[in-house]
């Protein structure tokens, strides 16, 4: 019924449409976007959902640090359904794919910035009681290990990641 499938380079517009409507032209003043600016989303992690070929879902995800070990670890979000199709599954789905791949491809760690009713759904805990937090955004993160034990040991602040490995604070 809905088809998913990595992005293409036309999908931008239609992408950036969605994600107004679900967060609102000032979206990238959340505090979530500090940690986008200047860094690529991660292309393998890339999702969207089409129905008759048209964009009704998305996903992607970003490389960030952790703590003073900057610890990799990955961004999960922004992920958005058309307002018409919610609670079909669609934005499940677009989550169990991608977070499966990521651990394939050997990430540990994701992160985010959601509703915790929903995203305990896919195993997310409150990043507090790991003691991980994100500059400026008081509540609401939460973290999954994609792989046992990724987390022990795994706290402070996260960090904007930069191409040359090294981490700077997202200011
Ligand atoms: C959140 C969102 C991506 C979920 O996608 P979706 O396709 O509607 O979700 P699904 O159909 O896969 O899952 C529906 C279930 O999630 C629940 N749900 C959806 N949004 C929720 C929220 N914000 N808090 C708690 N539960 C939520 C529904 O009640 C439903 O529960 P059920 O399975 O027990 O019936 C979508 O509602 C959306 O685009 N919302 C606006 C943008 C947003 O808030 N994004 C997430 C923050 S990054």
């Amino acid at each position: 019924m809905y088809q998913y499938a990595h992005p293409n380079p036309g999908d931008h517009a239609a992408i950036e449409a969605l994600l107004d409507l679900a967060f609102g032209h000032d979206r990238h003043k959340k505090t979530s976007y500090r940690f986008r600016e200047g860094v690529d989303p991660l292309p393998s992690l890339n999702l969207v959902a089409r129905q008759d070929g048209r964009l009704v879902g998305t996903i992607a995800y970003w490389p960030v640090a952790i703590g003073e070990a900057a610890v990799p670890a990955l961004l999960l979000g922004p992920v958005a359904v058309e307002p018409a199709l919610r609670g079909l599954g669609i934005g499940v789905t677009l989550i169990r794919r991608t977070l499966a791949k990521a651990r394939r491809e050997g990430h540990r760690i994701a992160v985010l910035v959601g509703d915790a009713d929903y995203y305990t759904r896919f195993q997310f805990k409150s990043a507090e009681g790991f003691g991980i937090a994100m500059p400026g955004q008081p509540d609401r993160l939460m973290a999954k290990a994609l792989t046992a034990g990724a987390l022990e040991g795994v706290s402070g602040d996260i960090h904007a990641w930069r191409k040359n490995g090294r981490r700077e604070m997202a200011a």
